[in-house]
Formats: C-alpha cells, structure tokens, sequence
C-alpha cells in the first residue's frame, strides 16, 4: 500500500512572517492527521521558520529546488547539504517553471536527482506535458524521454513523481481523473523499466489545479498517490481540506 502524499508547492510566495501566520492556522486543522505524508516547500527564504514551526509535528519540509555541487563559488545557489542541515527531508527537483524559465534541461535535472539522492533527501521529480506536446499526440513521448533521461543511473526507489500537466498549472484547467490515471499508468511502467518491482512502492503525484473540489475524484485513482498543490496550498483552510481529502466530496 502506498500511503498517500500531498505537497505544498509554495513557489515565490511567503515571507517569514506569513510562514509563520500559515503554520499556526494550518497545523491544528491537520492535527493527528496520520495516514497521509504532509509535505510544505517554502521558498529558501522561509525554510528556517517553517522547520521551526513543524517541529514536532506530523508535517514535513522541502526545498524547491538544489543545485548539484556540495559547495563552492556558485553564486545564488543552495546546496543539497544546506538543505539537509536546515531540516528539509525532500527536495522538488525539475519542476516545469523551472524548465521553462531557468533552463532546466533533463541532464541537469538527472544531476540534482544524485545530488539529492547522496545527500539522504527524497526527490520529487516532476514530468509533464506542455498543451502543445499533449496536442500533438506526444504526452507519452515526452514522459517516457523525462522518466528515462532525468532517472538516467538512479538506483533508488525512495523517490517521490509528480505528473504536473504543464497546461494544468496555475490555468483552473485540471486533468480529469481518467487522463491523470492514464499518464500515471504510463509513468509507473516506464519506472518498473527502470527500477522493477520497487516502481509499486513510488507514489506518483498529480500536480495542476488541484483543489479542496477536485482532489477526492483524482484521489480515488489507482496510481494516483498524493498531490502537489501550488495556488491552492497557500491558504491553511484550503490546503487543510485537500490534505483531509477523504473527508470531502
Ligand atoms: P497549481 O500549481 O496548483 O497552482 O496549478 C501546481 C504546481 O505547479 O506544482
């Protein structure tokens, strides 16, 4: 059984006094909540709030992004280590705003993977389509060269994907939970490819709009495991309630 995972992609939103504010609403609402992984990613600036208000509660901390080396002159860029030390257990690694307007490519997307991966955090890995690629018949080409490329030597099964439909992100366009579970389908084959019988153990996210209304019908598919939420997460009432999925209809 895979236990379920929802994420919070908080992108370039809050400051340190609105972490703050965020975790005092949001942790009683999801207080004793134990059957779903909890996960929050504050920009850099807000890590070190965030750990200290989740600390010892049932809500985890991630990184929005790493660069690959341990440390060095690499001007503006945060180390897998750095990360590590100020409490993050993941990292979300090739998110798709990442490759659109910082040059992420699949090769440097395989590198922060290692680095991830070697210095004990989970990587959540994001895939995903653009509306053009989807048009044009080419959603499984895309995922199948994502998964293969940005896994490229990965031995590890400790990894968290999220498909996040570029057309779906930030839009109110969601995938409807058929297309979801087809693309995830895809996704868990091409990972047993690659890593066997441990791909029934990945959770494979869906990311894109999702929403208190909508997470109950995408979480009721097989292969869909959890969610990362952008817009949606910002707010503890609405974040609470996708995190309580169970709980809406
Ligand atoms: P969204 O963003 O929920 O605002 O669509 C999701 C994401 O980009 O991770």
């Amino acid at each position: 059984m895979r236990k379920p995972l929802i994420a919070a992609n908080w992108k370039m939103h809050m400051t340190v006094p609105e972490t703050r504010g965020f975790f005092s609403e949001f942790l009683p609402l999801v207080k004793g909540v134990d059957d779903v992984d909890i996960v929050v990613a504050p920009p850099f600036t807000s890590l070190h709030a965030a750990k200290e208000a989740v600390q010892g509660s049932n809500v985890s901390i991630s990184g929005q992004n790493l660069f690959w080396e341990e440390k060095g002159a690499y001007t503006g860029e945060i180390s897998p280590i750095m990360l590590r030390d100020i409490g993050c257990e993941y990292v979300i690694i090739g998110h798709s705003e990442r490759r659109q307007y910082f040059g992420e490519t699949d090769e440097t997307v395989n590198k922060r993977i290692h680095a991830a991966i070697n210095a004990g955090l989970k990587p959540i890995i994001c895939v995903g389509e653009t509306l053009e690629e989807r048009e044009k018949g080419e959603t499984f080409n895309v995922l199948s060269r994502q998964i293969t490329a940005g896994l490229k030597d990965v031995r590890f099964d400790d990894l968290v994907i999220a498909y996040e439909p570029v057309w779906a992100i930030g839009t109110g366009k969601t995938a409807t939970p058929e297309m979801a579970e087809e693309a995830h389908l895809f996704i868990r084959k091409e990972l047993s490819n690659l890593l066997g019988d441990t791909a029934e153990e990945i959770r494979i996210l869906y990311g894109g709009s999702v929403k208190p209304e909508n997470v109950a019908s995408l979480m009721a598919m097989e292969n869909v495991d959890g969610g990362l939420v952008g817009g949606a997460s910002l707010k503890p009432e609405s974040f609470s309630k996708i995190v309580r999925f169970r709980e809406q209809n």
